[in-house]
C-alpha cells in the first residue's frame, strides 16, 4: 500500500490525507455565535455536501475556511498548512483554495479569459502566454471554449458560474470551495453548472459543497453533513443522511425541502 500511494499522484489511493482538518471551530458576530465548535474532516478526492436551513452557518463554515471570516475559536489546517496561526501566511494558502459563489464576481470590464488570466499573473506570477494556456484548458473543461473573448454581460448566469469555476481552477488549487453556486440560476441553467461539477468530482477533485440540490448531493457526495444552529447535527453517507436521517432536525429540514408544502409545527409559530 505505501509504494501505491506514491504511484498515485491523484490521490485516490491516498484517499485518508485530509485536505481540510477543521477542529472545534467557533465564529461569533457580535453576540450572535453562528458556529459552535464544528469539527470537519475532508479527505483528497472527497466530495462533501453541506445541507442546512437558512442561517444554519453554512456560509460562514466555508468563509472561515478561506479566512474570509476570522474563526473566535478552533483550528483549521488546508494541506498541512495551519490558517489560523497567527503566523500563517494567509495570502499563499489561499491560492490553494478555490471558491465559488452564489453570485459569480466576475470582472465586468475584462473578457472571459482575462478574467481568468489575471490572478494567475498578478497573484501566482504567471507570465501571459502560461496563463492563456492555464485558462483555455480550463475553458475547455467547463465547456466554454468558444467564450474566451465575451464579455461577462454577453454570458448567461450558468455560463457565468462556469467562467467563474474555470477561473478558480486555474489557480491549480488542492479544494475547490462551493456556496450554492446554482441557487441563483434560472432553474434551465442548473443542470450544466451541476454538469461541470460532477465532472470534477469525477476527476478527484476536493470539494466542499453548500448546496440545496439534495439530487446532486446524493449521487455525488462521499459525505453529506447537516448542519442546524451552528452545529452538525449529522454527518455520513448520503444514502443515510439523506435517505434514512437518524435526528429529528434532519428529517424536518429534508422533509420541508423535498416537499416545500409540509409544515412542521414549530414553522407556524415564527
Ligand atoms: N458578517 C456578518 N455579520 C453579522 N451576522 C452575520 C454575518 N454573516 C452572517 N451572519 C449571521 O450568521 C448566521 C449564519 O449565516 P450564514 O450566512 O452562515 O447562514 P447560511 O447557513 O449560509 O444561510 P443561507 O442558507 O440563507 O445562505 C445568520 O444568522 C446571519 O445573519
Ligand atoms: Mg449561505
Amino acid at each position: 500500500m505505501a509504494d501505491a500511494k506514491t504511484d498515485d499522484p491523484a490521490g485516490a489511493v491516498s484517499s485518508e490525507t485530509p485536505v481540510i482538518s477543521i477542529d472545534g471551530l467557533k465564529k461569533s458576530f457580535g453576540d450572535l455565535e453562528v458556529l459552535k465548535g464544528v469539527d470537519l474532516s475532508v479527505t483528497r478526492g472527497e466530495v462533501v455536501c453541506v445541507i442546512g436551513p437558512s442561517g444554519s452557518g453554512k456560509s460562514t463554515l466555508l468563509r472561515c475556511v478561506n479566512l474570509l471570516e476570522e474563526p473566535t475559536a478552533g483550528k483549521i489546517v488546508v494541506s498541512g498548512t495551519e490558517l489560523t496561526d497567527p503566523d500563517c501566511d494567509i495570502d499563499a494558502a489561499r491560492t490553494r483554495i478555490g471558491m465559488v459563489f452564489q453570485q459569480f464576481n466576475l470582472f465586468a470590464h475584462l473578457n472571459v479569459l482575462d478574467n481568468l488570466t489575471i490572478a494567475q499573473r498578478k497573484v501566482l506570477g504567471r507570465g501571459k502566454e502560461e496563463s492563456e494556456r492555464v485558462a483555455k484548458s480550463n475553458l475547455e473543461r467547463v465547456g466554454l471554449s468558444d467564450k474566451a473573448s465575451a464579455m461577462p454581460a454577453q454570458l448567461s448566469g450558468g455560463q457565468q458560474q462556469r467562467a467563474a469555476i474555470a477561473r478558480a481552477l486555474s489557480m491549480n488549487p488542492d479544494v475547490m470551495l462551493f456556496d450554492e453556486p446554482t441557487s441563483a440560476l434560472d432553474p434551465e441553467l442548473v443542470g450544466d453548472v451541476l454538469g461541470v461539477m460532477r465532472g470534477l468530482a469525477e476527476e478527484g477533485m476536493t470539494m466542499l459543497v453548500v448546496t440545496h440540490e439534495m439530487q446532486f448531493a446524493r449521487e455525488v457526495a462521499d459525505t453529506v453533513l447537516f448542519m442546524d444552529g451552528g452545529y452538525v447535527v449529522e454527518q455520513g453517507d448520503p444514502a443515510q443522511v439523506i435517505g434514512a436521517p437518524r435526528e429529528r432536525r434532519t428529517k424536518e429540514f429534508l422533509a420541508r425541502v423535498l416537499d416545500p408544502t409540509h409544515q412542521n409545527p414549530q414553522d407556524t409559530a415564527v
